[in-house]
C-alpha cells in the first residue's frame, strides 16, 4: 500500500487532534499536531518577552527555538528546546496570545519550513489550519472538520477538566471563536477549506465514528 499525506485542518476544538492521533494509530502512521508548535512559539515569546510588533526581536527569537515531539507512554508530547511543555501549552494564557503570534509570517515561514520537513517521508497524519492549502497543497486526503459551537466548547471543556484545569463555558466560549476569528481573517494563510477537502462535521458523531470515517477515506486513497 502506498504511503500519503492526511491534511487534518478546521475550527478550534472540532476533535481534529483527538481524530488525527487515533487516525495515526490506525494507519500506523506518524502524527504531528501544528498547533503545538504555534504554542511552543507563543509560550517562549510570553516566557521571554518578546515583542510580537518588533519583528527583529521576533527573527532572533525565532532562531533560538527548538520544536520537536516525542512519544511518552503512548502520549504526543511537545518539546521546547530540550524541555517537556505539553501542559504548558495547552493553558489559558497560551490560548489567549496564540493566534496572534500566528499571524506573524516569518512564524508561519519558520512552522511550514519544518513541517514540511517533517511530511518528507509521507505516512503522516497533520492537523492544522493551513495543512492542505499551504503545508501539504498535494496532500492525497484533505479533511475539513466543523461542529457546532456548543458542542465545540463544551468537549473542550471536559478535555481541559482532566487536564486538572476547570475553565467556565463562557471563557472557553470566548476564546475559541476569538481564535477562529483571528484565524479565519488574517493575511498570511487563512484558516479555509481547501477546495478538494472533505468536509467532515462531527456535532452529531462519536469520536470512533469520525477517526473510522477519516480512516476510511484514507484507504480509498492508499
Ligand atoms: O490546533 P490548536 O487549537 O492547538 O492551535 C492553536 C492555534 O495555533 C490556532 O488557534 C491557530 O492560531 C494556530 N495554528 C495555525 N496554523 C496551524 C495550526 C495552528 O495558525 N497549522
Amino acid at each position: 500500500m502506498k504511503k500519503i499525506i492526511i491534511a487534518i485542518d478546521g475550527y478550534s476544538a472540532c476533535g481534529k487532534s483527538t481524530t488525527a492521533k487515533r487516525v495515526a494509530e490506525e494507519l500506523g502512521y506518524a502524527y504531528i499536531d501544528s498547533g503545538a508548535m504555534y504554542r511552543a512559539v507563543t509560550l517562549y515569546f510570553l516566557d521571554n518577552h518578546v515583542s510580537i510588533t518588533n519583528l527583529k526581536e521576533v527573527e532572533r527569537a525565532l532562531e533560538k527555538i527548538n520544536i520537536h515531539f516525542e512519544n511518552i507512554s503512548g502520549a504526543n508530547t511537545t518539546f521546547l528546546n530540550g524541555a517537556n511543555v505539553e501542559k504548558q501549552i495547552r493553558k489559558m494564557n497560551v490560548s489567549n496570545h496564540v493566534s496572534e503570534v500566528s499571524t506573524l509570517a516569518v512564524v508561519r515561514h519558520a512552522m511550514v519550513a519544518q513541517q514540511r520537513a517533517m511530511g518528507k517521508r509521507k505516512g503522516v497524519v497533520m492537523d492544522g489550519r493551513d495543512i492542505g492549502t499551504v503545508v501539504f497543497p498535494d496532500a492525497e486526503l484533505k479533511v475539513f472538520m466543523t461542529a457546532e459551537m456548543g458542542i465545540r466548547a463544551g468537549r473542550r471543556q471536559l478535555e481541559l477538566l482532566e487536564k486538572g484545569q476547570a475553565l467556565n463555558l463562557d471563557e472557553i466560549r470566548e476564546n475559541l471563536e476569538k481564535r477562529d476569528h483571528i484565524d479565519a481573517t488574517r493575511e498570511e494563510s487563512p484558516l479555509r477549506k481547501a477546495d478538494d477537502a472533505v468536509i467532515l462535521d462531527t456535532s452529531g458523531i462519536t469520536l470512533e465514528e469520525q477517526v473510522q470515517q477519516v480512516v476510511a477515506l484514507a484507504k480509498e486513497k492508499m
